[in-house]
């Protein structure tokens, strides 16, 4: 079968290319194997266009038919009145977790215990903020997943939360049906910026992860404050947009970007992929390139080819619910 030579070759060659790869970087796994672009530091990397050819277990990112990103064509979207609004469901105001840089993204994580739940929507179950990843584009006209019409923007922030009501953790969420729900907000560079951007991105804090494996911890932060006052969203079933590509994930992609500075997008293109004692290699274009879309629908809770036909009012607002401190709620 010359379809299976092939496959061997390609796997035999990314076997040696493994050896060497390890051999120059012992600390380096086999899952942490993989980039944006082909060359990292001069020797081969996997890029978007390799993943799946050599790791077997990543073999969904290149036969996969349900992948992400996708250019979501507004034309195509289907007016589904029944959608519910979405539902923010959290025990306080605010979170405190740990902002990494983990090479490839700015990556916050939450602290185990301020859970934030996000419901309603497509969803149908209680899916759990897990972290908040950040990709962006070395120029203001690129650095989002998703493209819109074609078009691209500076960047998109993707609120990750996995399906608590079926899985324990976000591993085991990641690899099931049902497993994952991702909320993406496109960023727009303007003159003004969304406070939780504001605090994220400050120079005193992004300087403190300036390079690849550095860390710092923000308190008090408002996850709120990452959505719209109003908004409109569209849904479709996706994957995974890095290795391992799992098909798992509903994507809700929010209708209004969230703004962003230009002095904040340099700070953010001033990360680097590599540790200190490496060459300086910027962190920005750290996006997948738009998948197929194959015969997968999108819905929204408005109708984008007219623009007047919507759900009822309410939905275009984030409903938001505080089981154990009620006297706080709005
Ligand atoms: C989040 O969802 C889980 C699973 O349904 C539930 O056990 C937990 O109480 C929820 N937490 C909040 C703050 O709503
Ligand atoms: C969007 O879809 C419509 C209808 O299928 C098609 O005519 C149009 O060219 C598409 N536009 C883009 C930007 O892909
Ligand atoms: C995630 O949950 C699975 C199943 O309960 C368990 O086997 C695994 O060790 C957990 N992983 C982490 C990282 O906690
Ligand atoms: C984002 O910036 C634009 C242009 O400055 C402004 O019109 C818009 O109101 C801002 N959006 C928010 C949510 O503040």
């Amino acid at each position: 079968m010359p379809g299976f030579l092939w496959r061997s070759v390609l796997i035999l060659q990314a076997s040696a290319a493994i050896y060497t790869a390890a051999q120059f970087s012992p600390a380096k796994t086999y899952e942490e194997w993989w980039a944006y672009k082909e060359a990292v530091q001069g020797s081969f990397v996997p890029g978007p266009a390799f993943w799946g050819l050599v790791n077997s277990a990543w073999n969904l990112c290149t036969i996969g038919k349900r992948q992400s990103p996708i250019n979501i064509n507004t034309s195509q979207i289907i007016f589904d009145p029944f959608l519910p609004p979405l539902r923010l469901s959290m025990t306080g105001t605010t979170v405190s977790g740990t902002m990494h840089n983990t090479g490839r993204h700015v990556s916050f994580r939450l602290d185990k215990e301020q859970p934030v739940n996000i419901s309603g929507g497509p969803l149908l179950y209680n899916h759990r903020l897990e972290e908040v990843m950040l990709h962006f584009g070395s120029e203001n006209s690129i650095g989002s997943e998703h493209l819109m019409n074609k078009e691209t923007s500076a960047g998109e922030v993707q609120l990750i939360h996995y399906n608590q009501d079926l899985y324990s953790n976000v591993t085991e969420a990641s690899r099931n049906p049902n497993g994952l729900a991702v909320i993406s907000l496109f960023l727009n560079v303007a003159d003004n910026s969304n406070s939780f951007l504001n605090r994220m991105l400050n120079r005193e804090t992004i300087t403190r992860i300036s390079f690849r494996n550095e860390a710092t911890y923000i308190q008090d932060l408002s996850i709120e404050d990452l959505y719209p006052d109003t908004f409109g969203f569209l849904t479709y079933q996706g994957s995974m947009t890095i290795p391992p590509c799992y098909e798992t994930v509903t994507w809700i992609v929010i209708d209004r970007p969230l703004n962003i500075t230009s002095m904040q997008m340099h700070s953010l293109r001033l990360l680097s992929q590599n540790q200190p004692s490496q060459i300086f290699q910027s962190m920005s274009d750290n996006f997948r390139p738009v998948q197929p879309l194959f015969h997968r629908g999108l819905r929204g809770n408005l109708d984008f080819r007219k623009p007047g036909r919507k759900c009822k009012g309410a939905n275009y607002k984030l409903h938001i619910d505080r089981p154990t401190s009620s006297k706080n709620a709005n």
